[in-house]
């Protein structure tokens, strides 16, 4: 009981949830992304006699949402994720409100960052992310997951990214969450400890190339369906 409480009373116990919750939504992501990947995907990657009955990109992408949905393990990760999000967006809030009361202390440990105008902004970048998770929650997993009033989830995706302002508001989207990501691997790993000071130079770089190659892979999907 302590322990809970300590989690979301103390700063390091909410700077270590807030750090925890972030890498999980991140491992989600790449996760994610990878099944996205399928929506760019050339028709000849799929040829039928190696994927069994799934001969073309449509039909792949509409097999792995099945799956997403009836294979019980994914739903129980998929709880657990929206358990962390819900987690990370209180966590901030709390963060924040504390930050304002106290005017000294800052959710960051150490900000010696070279990206300091993305660590002093974390709080709009996730305002961004948040609002556009709404919007892609409701286009897509509502539709699909909750309310199940659609079935064929690729033609969904693709003509939601035939309207240009859609592409725009997810390449917004996109970006304020590659941004988010750079800083907040960093700062996750620093909260965390996992690693001594000296290597911190190394996960900031990674953390940087992480996040760019992350946004460029998701940022290309709307702009190729798009055009497609
Ligand atoms: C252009 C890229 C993207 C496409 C095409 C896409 C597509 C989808 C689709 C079709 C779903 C509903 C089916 C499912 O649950 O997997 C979904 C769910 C979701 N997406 Fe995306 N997505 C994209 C980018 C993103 C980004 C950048 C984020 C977060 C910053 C995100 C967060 C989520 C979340 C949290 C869910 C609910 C997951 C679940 O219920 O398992 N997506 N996405």
């Amino acid at each position: 009981m302590a322990f809970k409480k300590g989690l979301f009373k103390t700063s390091v116990g909410r700077k270590n949830l807030m750090a925890a919750t972030g890498l999980f939504i991140v491992f989600f992501l790449v996760i994610h992304l990878v099944g996205n990947l399928i929506l760019i995907l050339p028709d000849s990657f799929f040829p039928i006699e190696f994927w069994g009955n799934v001969a073309n990109q449509h039909d792949m992408y509409n097999a792995y949402s099945h799956f997403l949905v009836h294979f019980w393990p994914i739903t129980v990760v998929a709880w657990v994720l929206y358990a962390a999000i819900l987690t990370h967006v209180i966590d901030a809030l709390l963060i924040t409100l504390h930050n304002n009361k106290t005017k000294g202390e800052k959710y960051q440990v150490v900000d010696n960052s070279s990206s300091s105008w993305i660590s002093r902004n974390m709080g709009l970048l996730g305002t961004v992310i948040g609002v556009f998770i709404i919007m892609h929650m409701a286009q897509f997993w509502l539709q699909y997951k909750v309310l199940k009033v659609e079935h064929d989830l690729y033609n969904l995706v693709v003509e939601t990214f035939k309207i240009w302002w859609m592409v725009v508001l997810y390449e917004i989207g996109i970006i304020a969450f590659g941004l988010h990501i750079i800083h907040g691997i960093e700062s996750a790993h620093r909260s965390l400890g996992l690693y001594p000071e000296k290597a911190m130079n190394v996960i900031k770089v990674i953390a940087l190339w992480f996040s760019l190659v992350m946004a460029v892979l998701y940022a290309i999907i709307p702009i190729i369906l798009h055009f497609k």
